[in-house]
């Protein structure tokens, strides 16, 4: 079998930071709550003119470079996001417009705060497969767009972001070794964007009931988010024959410390082997794990051969792991 590898990241943060002092002027919270219930400090907001896209491309662009890969070289865009510019187009027709990547065909992927390893699980098989050479694969949110800022239960969560891979034949060991994907949908309740589908199409009713704003049950989706990423963390150990002290880093969808410390302690792994961001950018979605890829190979705490292993958990809901030898 073809073994496929990671060969660039990147990832982009919009300029304008919103803190937890700033979010007190908004709804009744606290810094001391938001920082000791979720450990973030504070996340980012794109500005009005950008899309996601835009955030998209800029951490496209830095994998790109990175992997010395040209737009024209690419075979397949895949952009994991459920804040995309519009329900339709798929944002990543918009990102192959936008680098010139007029030879990659281009769809998104909607698995929420798993869309990247569900993306980049597409992109693997793919290459894998031989129908393209190199793949461009993004996790790219805009949630703030989606958020009830008068709701403190969530607005002090999430963020903006995107990040960026490149995936193409590796000629050595190093490569992703597997992939394992889970949905559940008998949950999708508990974390959702009820408008504008089919169940409930815009109406000046539905939009005074907020139902373009995410929704959800914070306490169900902790216990479920807990056991999810450990189960799939060890599944993917237990398929490669490997136990937690072999990582060299672990890399989950970073949600909320509390979740984290969780998962890590389960798996006891210890402090200096878990890469944590939340506290500087809260949830991203689909943009967490791409973006704390490349924050650590950047930071140089990924070495040739070193095992890393990304796990995810989001609405839906969808969970899933991917190990690589780097
Ligand atoms: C959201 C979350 C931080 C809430 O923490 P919690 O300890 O479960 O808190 P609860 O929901 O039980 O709420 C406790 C109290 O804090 C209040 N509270 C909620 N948000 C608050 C805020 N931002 N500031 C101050 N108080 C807040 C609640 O209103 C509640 O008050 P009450 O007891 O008077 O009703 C936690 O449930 C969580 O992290 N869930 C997972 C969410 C997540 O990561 N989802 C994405 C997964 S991909």
């Amino acid at each position: 079998m073809v073994r496929v590898r990671i060969t660039g990241t990147g990832s982009y943060l919009p300029e304008k930071i919103l803190s937890n002092a700033d979010l007190e002027k908004m709804v009744e919270t606290s810094d001391e709550w938001i920082t000791t219930r979720t450990g973030i400090r504070e996340r980012r907001v794109a500005a009005a003119e950008e899309n996601t896209s835009d955030l998209a491309v800029n951490a496209a662009r830095k994998a790109l470079e990175m992997a010395g890969a040209a737009p024209e070289e690419i075979g397949y865009i895949v952009v994991g996001t459920i804040t995309g510019d519009f329900p339709w187009p798929a944002t990543a027709c918009l990102v192959q417009d936008k680098l010139g990547a007029k030879n990659a065909f281009a769809v998104d992927v909607s698995a929420a705060c798993s869309g990247f390893i569900y993306a980049l699980d597409s992109a693997v098989k793919q290459v894998q497969s031989g129908a393209v050479k190199k793949a461009l694969v993004i996790g790219a949110e805009i949630l703030t767009r989606i958020v009830d800022w008068t709701d403190r239960n969530t607005c002090v969560l999430f963020g903006d972001a995107a990040g960026a891979v490149v995936v193409e034949a590796s000629d050595d060991e190093s490569g992703i070794l597997s992939t394992h994907l889970h949905s559940d949908g008998s949950y999708w309740e508990l974390l959702h964007q009820p408008g504008f589908g089919s169940r409930h199409p815009v109406s000046e009713e539905a939009l005074r009931q907020k139902v373009h704003c995410l929704k959800m049950q914070g306490n169900e989706v902790f216990k479920v988010a807990v056991r999810s990423m450990s189960d799939v963390a060890e599944e993917a150990l237990a398929a490669n024959g490997l136990s937690a002290g072999d990582l060299k880093l672990f890399i989950p969808h970073q949600a909320n410390i509390r979740i984290l410390d969780a998962v890590a302690k389960r798996l006891k792994l210890k402090q200096d082997q878990v890469f944590i961001n939340v506290n500087k950018y809260g949830n991203t979605s689909g943009a967490t794990i791409p973006v704390a890829l490349d924050e650590a190979v950047q930071a140089g705490r990924i070495d040739k051969g070193d095992l890393v292993l990304l796990d995810a958990f989001g609405g839906g809901f969808t969970w899933g792991s991917i190990l690589m030898r780097w």
